[in-house]
């Protein structure tokens, strides 16, 4: 036998063994995730209100250059000439997305096809208050998700609602999205309505999905809606509104609807995990912060046992801004009452996960604000990493196993529920064998269950992102994460199982991994060149 054969019987040995003895615990759930502006469509059906990505995508505007925000303000003409069409990679939108706000009854019988424990999805605030506003509640809307809500439950499948994916109702925009204080009370006024009509029968709430992608790529850098390049100043704000809104609602629900409704309300994050660049001691600092600006930002102010903002970013933002001559810090304080009010606001950890960082200490003598000077940390990904189709994710499943280990640690191992985690792959061809991405799912449960059984880490659920091909934000139609391949040229919007719907049922089902499994219709993967 040559090195190459051997090599190879040990790669095929190695991953057929995993299945052995290897049990996701009893109690364990499997779901799938969507968000609203993502697959419903019917942007302006029965009521709904206009929000903001359905306003950025009708209106086109380019991504902004900030090289005009170093030292000039802007004008109407950089106004202008800066909001070219061209900021969605196809140019276009979630008008009709995967339709599913016309689709329950199907979308639910391929859920329940899947052998889901949960379904999570969100709901489009617009839809609820089309003012954003809790002053006229549209019926239309609270009809649609009741539906959904009934026909998940008389099919055995739980609902886990995110309240906020990324959907804001446009003229909460026009007041200034975010960053305006005022949004975290609209939200809660928001969170009560939900639960006044849907929490008799949701147990599992998710306030927001994701802070860190709603403030620091909405306000600061840019790269969602409402494309704000305020870098180091807005992002910032906005943080500081969402973690009291999520805190207050948290607060609402354990006031009024926990004895009677019994359910839990949590929040999630989104993390990559970083790793050192190199063995160097400044290299675990970058990547120690990385992790503290990303993911603490969020948790700490509800997991550490002193609660407030991670101290790194107290120190190096209040440093930077008193440098930079700002009258205060641009990072915002909570006060006493304020930091008691979001400590331990959470039920659960939800973790969304994709893939990982290799980070390093970076030094720069730029004075102007910038979250990533802030944060004095460059981040990079090596080749060597399989390659899914957004830039930014690659193939590291170590990267899951040492964030949960992270969390276990600096945050006295609460319970972690997966809410995403997934992979992409480009184009519109019908790629039904998707090999990559079943491996991708092998290698990060393969990766999860260790974290479980040989950790000890206290991880509940786990959720695939996304149940079907849908509107990838700025990317548009060009990157789908679905088990399911949606055909967005067709009217009706078909689902086609991918060979990847299979193997998670199949995982679902057995409740292990198992890398022989051959679903009917498909052909063995080559997993020696994965
Ligand atoms: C996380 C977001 O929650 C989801 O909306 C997005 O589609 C996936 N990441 C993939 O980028």
């Amino acid at each position: 036998m040559n090195l190459h054969i051997i090599l190879l019987s040990l790669i095929f040995l190695s991953k057929t063994q995993a299945q052995d003895g290897n049990q996701f615990p009893g109690g364990f759930r499997f779901g799938v995730a969507t968000a609203s502006y993502q697959v419903e469509g019917a942007w302006n059906e029965d009521g709904k209100g206009e929000n903001i990505w359905d306003y950025l995508t009708h209106n086109n505007p380019g991504a902004i250059d900030d090289g005009f925000l170093t030292g000039k303000g802007e004008n109407i003409w950089d106004y202008l000439t800066h909001n070219n069409p061209g900021a969605i990679d196809d140019g276009s939108n979630g008008d009709i997305a995967c339709d599913s706000y016309h689709k329950t009854a199907e979308d639910v019988e391929l859920l329940k096809d899947l052998d889901v424990d949960f379904y999570r999805f969100s709901i489009s605030w617009s839809r609820i208050l089309p003012s954003g506003h809790a002053n006229y509640i549209n019926r239309e809307g609270v009809n649609y998700y009741n539906e959904l809500i009934d026909t998940l439950i008389a099919n055995d499948i739980r609902p886990l609602i995110t309240m906020f994916h990324w959907d804001l109702p446009q003229p909460l925009q026009e007041i200034g999205g975010w960053p305006n204080p005022i949004l975290a009370d609209l939200f809660v006024d928001y969170a009560k309505v939900l639960f006044d009509e849907f929490g008799d029968r949701v147990l599992e709430w998710i306030t927001f999905n994701e802070p860190y992608q709603i403030c620091h790529q909405g306000y600061s850098e840019a790269t969602k809606a409402p494309l704000y390049a305020q870098d180091g100043i807005g992002g910032y704000l906005c943080g500081h509104t969402l973690l009291l809104a999520h805190a207050k609602t948290y607060q609402l629900y354990n006031e009024s609807y926990r004895e009677t409704q019994q359910g839990r309300v949590g929040i999630t994050v989104n993390a990559m995990w970083g790793e050192p660049a190199s063995e160097s001691e400044d290299d675990a600092t970058a990547a120690e912060n990385y992790i503290q600006f990303t993911f603490g930002w969020f948790f700490n102010p509800i997991y550490a046992s002193e609660g407030d903002y991670p101290s790194v970013m107290r120190s190096q933002i209040d440093a930077n801004s008193q440098a930079e001559g700002f009258q205060r810090s641009r990072l915002p304080s909570f006060t006493q009452e304020e930091i008691e009010l979001l400590k331990g606001s959470s039920d659960f950890l939800g973790l969304n996960h994709y893939s990982s960082y290799e980070c390093a200490r970076l030094t720069t003598d730029e004075t102007t604000p910038s979250f990533i000077n802030d944060m004095g940390v460059s981040y990079t990904q090596p080749d060597t990493w399989e390659a899914g189709a957004s830039f930014w994710l690659k193939v590291y499943p170590d990267g899951i196993r040492k964030l949960l280990n992270w969390i276990k640690t600096r945050y006295g191992n609460p319970e972690v529920m997966i809410t995403e985690n997934g992979f992409s792959y480009a184009g519109n061809e019908q790629d039904l064998q998707d090999c990559r991405r079943v491996n991708y799912y092998n290698v990060y449960l393969e990766a999860i269950l260790a974290a479980i059984v040989e950790d000890e880490c206290n991880v509940t659920a786990y959720t695939a992102w996304s149940f079907m091909d849908n509107y990838e934000w700025l990317r548009g139609y060009t990157q789908r994460f679905g088990l399911y391949y949606v055909d967005f040229t067709d009217d009706d919007r078909p689902r086609t199982p991918k060979m990847s719907s299979r193997v998670y049922s199949n995982i679902i089902s057995t409740r292990a991994i198992n890398w022989t499994y051959v679903p009917e219709g498909f052909t063995a993967c080559d997993w020696s060149t994965e």
